[in-house]
């Protein structure tokens, strides 16, 4: 299986193609040209195991030596060795860099299938994470691995539309909907920050644990924070040291990721709970999925008011970054993931069509692309219409905020009882 390509007289080829006993007459070079083995170097287990050791996957070699130093096919096991490499390489890597491009292509509708089959199947595995903490059994995570993976992976092949659905405003959200949606979204914003795909992973697990420590709390913990006592309110500030003593016990939840469940709900400012950690005290991982949360909190209905649209949700968060409520390179980050119209809501156009936000724009914050009611795609970069405003949609129980309100409005994530004045 030859990979790269010819040219004056050059070929790249995996590492497991290379074949043990034979003798390469020419240099061997790394894909950037870097001397790995020089003219007559013997091709032995040593030599393969130090170039896979130092992670060398490809290599650069002379035409005149292909059929003398590789073999036909790779076998089975060098393939599953090069899996396991290359699966070694996407977790040190930043998924950034492994994205792949669909800005002019339309949403896949086996896509949008998975990314469905995808909900309900982290439901079925935040069931059996409730029987086990019935039955006192330490948690085994294994399930929730599972999620953080196959949405990782969907994230890589369609960002936007992995974010448009999962991350969007819906007609209902319950604990488990909104861990799993806190979980992608904050992928999506970990992706745009660099983090590596292990980092990733990690962070995807913290959103989905965060909140289990729910199931151990009684019922005055899991009613509508807004209509909480003093007293009440207190205890439910206790729920992620809760959350984090129910995996304490897990060896694959590592100690980053249980501070960072702890720390969720802390504040950039130190205005958050359950210690008042603040700034860069708290861990990476929680101060992105804090600004996610925030976003979740206010684009979905509470008992006292009905869901923010997606728009001023954002112009929301970020008056209140400017008081200094989050970290401001997450804010920005996120800004980048959703844009001004963020993914999968809904705008009206000068014509008076109503139109969904499907892909961000290509560059600047303000022209996304859409798609009209009747399915048309719509690129605003590309001057093709104009957005008017946002609108609710019709499909979720939402509001607008008016300008005015949005400038004065006071709100805290940790109280979250929304004070105009
Ligand atoms: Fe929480």
């Amino acid at each position: 299986m030859r990979v790269g390509h010819m040219s004056q007289g050059i070929v790249g080829i995996n590492l497991e193609e290379l074949c043990v006993g034979t003798v390469c007459k020419h240099p061997v070079e790394d894909r950037r040209g870097m001397l790995l083995l020089g003219p007559n170097a013997s091709i032995t287990s040593d030599v393969l195991k130090n170039l896979r050791d130092r992670e060398v996957a490809e290599l650069r070699i002379d035409s005149r030596d292909v059929e003398a130093i590789c073999v036909e096919d790779a076998s089975p096991v060098a393939l599953t060795l090069e899996h396991e490499r290359k699966e070694r390489i996407a977790k040190a890597t930043p998924v950034k860099d492994l994205l792949v491009d669909r800005y002019d292509e339309p949403l896949s509708v086996e896509r949008a299938a998975e990314l469905e089959q995808g909900m309900l199947l982290a439901k079925a595995h935040f069931e059996v994470m409730r029987e086990q903490l019935s039955d006192n059994v330490v948690l085994a995570t294994d399930g929730f691995f599972e999620i953080t993976n196959s949405y990782a992976r969907s994230m890589v092949e369609d960002i936007d539309q992995t974010v448009g659905t999962v991350g969007a405003a819906a007609a209902s959200c319950d604990v488990d909907d909104r861990s799993v949606r806190m979980a992608v979204l904050g992928m999506a914003v970990a992706t745009q920050m660099g983090l590596t795909g292990q980092q990733i992973l990690e962070l995807g697990l913290t959103a989905l644990l965060h909140d289990i420590g729910f199931n151990l709390m009684g019922p005055s913990a899991n009613k509508p924070v807004g209509l909480m006592n003093e007293a009440e309110l207190w205890e439910y500030r206790k729920h992620p040291i809760i959350s984090v003593s129910c995996v304490a016990e897990v060896p694959q939840v590592s100690e980053g990721v249980q501070i960072a469940m702890e720390q969720v709900h802390e504040q950039f400012d130190g205005s958050g709970y359950p210690r008042g950690v603040k700034s860069h005290r708290i861990h990476n991982y929680a101060r992105i999925l804090n600004v996610v949360d925030s976003y979740l909190q206010l684009i979905f209905p509470t008992n006292e008011r009905r869901g923010i649209i997606p728009h001023d949700a954002l112009g929301l968060l970020l008056h209140q970054a400017g008081r200094g409520l989050f970290d401001p390179r997450v804010i920005k980050a996120f800004l980048h993931i959703e844009s001004l119209y963020p993914l999968g809501s809904i705008v009206e156009l000068a014509s008076g069509e109503m139109a969904r936000v499907i892909r961000r724009p290509r560059s600047g914050f303000a022209d996304p692309v859409l798609q009209s009611i009747e399915g048309q795609r719509i690129d605003l970069g590309l001057g093709e219409a104009m957005v008017v405003r946002p609108v609710c949609d019709p499909d979720v129980d939402q509001i607008r905020l008016c300008p005015s309100v949005l400038e004065t409005v006071l709100w805290h994530p940790s109280h979250p009882k929304m004070k105009v004045g």
